[in-house]
C-alpha cells in the first residue's frame, strides 16, 4: 500500500456546490443587554411540527455571537421579495443598521420589520456546537404571514425571485417520515 493520499477539501467547489440549494432570506433579530441586534441569515429552516421548532445558525466569528447567547427571544423576519435593501443592510457589520429603520417591539424584546412575509417569534430551546457556526433551535410562540407577499429567495450568490410552476408537491411532512 502507498502512502495515503489526501486530496484537499476544496472550500469554494463546496461553497458553489451549496449554492445550488436556494433558500429564502431572513433578518433574525433580538435584543440582548439593552442592545438591539438585527442579522441577515440564510441558514433559517423549519425542524418540528410538535413541539414547533426552527433553527438558524451563527458565524463563531460574528462580533454579536455572545449577545445572541444571552437573548430571551428572537424574531425570524421571512424578508418578501420587494426588501432586498433591508437583507444588504442587516448583512453587514454597521453600527448604526437600525437608523432610520423602522419596527415595532415583539413579545420577547426582538425587533419586528414591517412588510416582510412571514414572521416567527421565538424563545431559545437549544444551543450547538455547529463547526464555524453556532447552530440555534428556537421554539415558535406565535407567528403571521402575508400569503400575497412573494419571498425573498437566495441563491448561488444572487437575490432571486421565485416562479411558480402548476406542479403540486406531496404533502410533507408525510405521515411515514414518522
Ligand atoms: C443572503 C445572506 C445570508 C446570510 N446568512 C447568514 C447566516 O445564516 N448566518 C450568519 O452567521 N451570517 C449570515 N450572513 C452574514 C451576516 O448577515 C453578516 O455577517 C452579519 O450581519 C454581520 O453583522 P454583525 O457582525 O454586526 O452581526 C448572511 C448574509 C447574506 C447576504
Amino acid at each position: 500500500m502507498g502512502p495515503e493520499l489526501k486530496t484537499a477539501f476544496d472550500q469554494q467547489a463546496f461553497r458553489q456546490a451549496l449554492g445550488q440549494f436556494p433558500t429564502g432570506v431572513c433578518v433574525v433579530t433580538c435584543t440582548a443587554e439593552f442592545e438591539r441586534l438585527g442579522m441577515t441569515m440564510s441558514s433559517f429552516n423549519c425542524l418540528s411540527l410538535d413541539p414547533p421548532l426552527i433553527l438558524f445558525s451563527i458565524d463563531r466569528k460574528a462580533a454579536s455571537l455572545s449577545l445572541w447567547e444571552k437573548a430571551e427571544g428572537y424574531a425570524v423576519n421571512v424578508l418578501a421579495e420587494n426588501q432586498k435593501e433591508i437583507s444588504n443592510r442587516f448583512a453587514k457589520s454597521l453600527s448604526n443598521k437600525w437608523e432610520g429603520t423602522r419596527f415595532a417591539h415583539g413579545q420577547f424584546g426582538a425587533p419586528l420589520l414591517p412588510g416582510v412575509a412571514a414572521v416567527f417569534e421565538c424563545i431559545p430551546w437549544a444551543k450547538y456546537d455547529g463547526g464555524d457556526h453556532t447552530l440555534f433551535i428556537a421554539e415558535v410562540k406565535s407567528f403571521s404571514s402575508s400569503v400575497d407577499r412573494m419571498p425573498l429567495v437566495f441563491s448561488k450568490g444572487r437575490y432571486a425571485a421565485l416562479q411558480s410552476t402548476e406542479f403540486v408537491a406531496p404533502l410533507w411532512p408525510l405521515d411515514i417520515h414518522y
